[in-house]
């Protein structure tokens, strides 16, 4: 972990530099305050980031969905991570999470449950960009903390869309994308390393995409967020 510490520089999401520049990975039912506190303690994270948060529950003040919203002032810079389907929920649930005082709203197009994902929200997004690029804009419209969104490789392995995904998100206001480097389903366990380094080939490989504003400042890849290991051949890649 010491020597990716110092070959990746502290980055910036817009103003706010991540300095350690590793970033915690939402993770449902872990990384609740406690854990993040814990974490913060030990040092070394350079933005910490809420579980998931159903819109559905903040947008119905359900106390355990307001509950995961708080934070400590000491983890700042911290970000709140939303879930949903509905553009008019997923922008009061954004509202929401600025009013509380979070430095960075992040949408969350990656989780497979197929509760979420039945619903259009997490995952279920990769496939529904015209509703993706709805709840965006409409985020965008309502908040002045920057925008950032969590996605998949691609919702089956047949269909990796990483870089449409990416490029959407980015015409849309985002100011940072965190790529899981796996598909939403995976259909076979051998082709998940694949996956990460066969969108990375595609980020380099294909000239006739635009890519270039993709790795402007506020810009940034990561793959595997939380398997530090595979963030080294995916930057060699790139
Ligand atoms: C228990 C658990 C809960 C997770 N919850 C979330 C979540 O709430 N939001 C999210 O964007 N990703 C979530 N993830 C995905 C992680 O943030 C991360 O992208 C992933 O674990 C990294 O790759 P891998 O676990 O597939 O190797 C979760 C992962 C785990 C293991």
């Amino acid at each position: 972990m010491a020597f990716i510490m110092n070959e990746i520089a502290p980055f910036k999401i817009r103003d706010i530099e991540i300095n350690p520049p590793l970033v915690l990975s939402p993770m449902a039912g872990v990384t609740d305050i406690s854990f993040r506190r814990l974490l913060k303690q030990r040092g070394g994270i350079g933005l910490t980031v809420s579980e998931f948060i159903s819109v559905e529950g903040l947008t119905r003040n359900n106390p355990k969905s307001k509950r995961q919203m708080r934070f400590y002032e000491n983890e700042r810079p911290f970000a709140v991570q939303i879930f949903g389907a509905q553009p008019a929920r997923m922008r009061m649930a954004a509202e929401m999470a600025e009013e509380v005082g979070a430095d960075i709203l992040d949408v969350n197009c990656g989780c497979p449950a197929p509760k979420v994902v039945k619903h259009g929200g997490g995952s279920g997004l990769l496939k529904d960009h015209p509703r993706l690029e709805e709840i965006l804009t409409e985020i965008k419209k309502a908040i002045t903390i920057p925008m950032t969104v969590k996605i998949r490789a691609g919702f089956y392995d047949h269909t990796i869309n990483a870089i449409e995904t990416a490029k959407l998100a980015e015409a849309c206001g985002a100011q940072h994308i965190a790529l899981h480097g796996r598909t939403a389903v995976v259909e076979s366990i051998e082709r998940d390393y694949e996956d990460v380094v066969h969108v990375a080939v595609l980020v380099d490989d294909d000239p006739g995409k635009d890519l270039g504003a993709l790795r402007q400042p506020g810009h940034r890849f990561f793959f595997g967020l939380d398997d530090l290991e595979r963030v080294e051949p995916a930057e060699e890649l790139l």
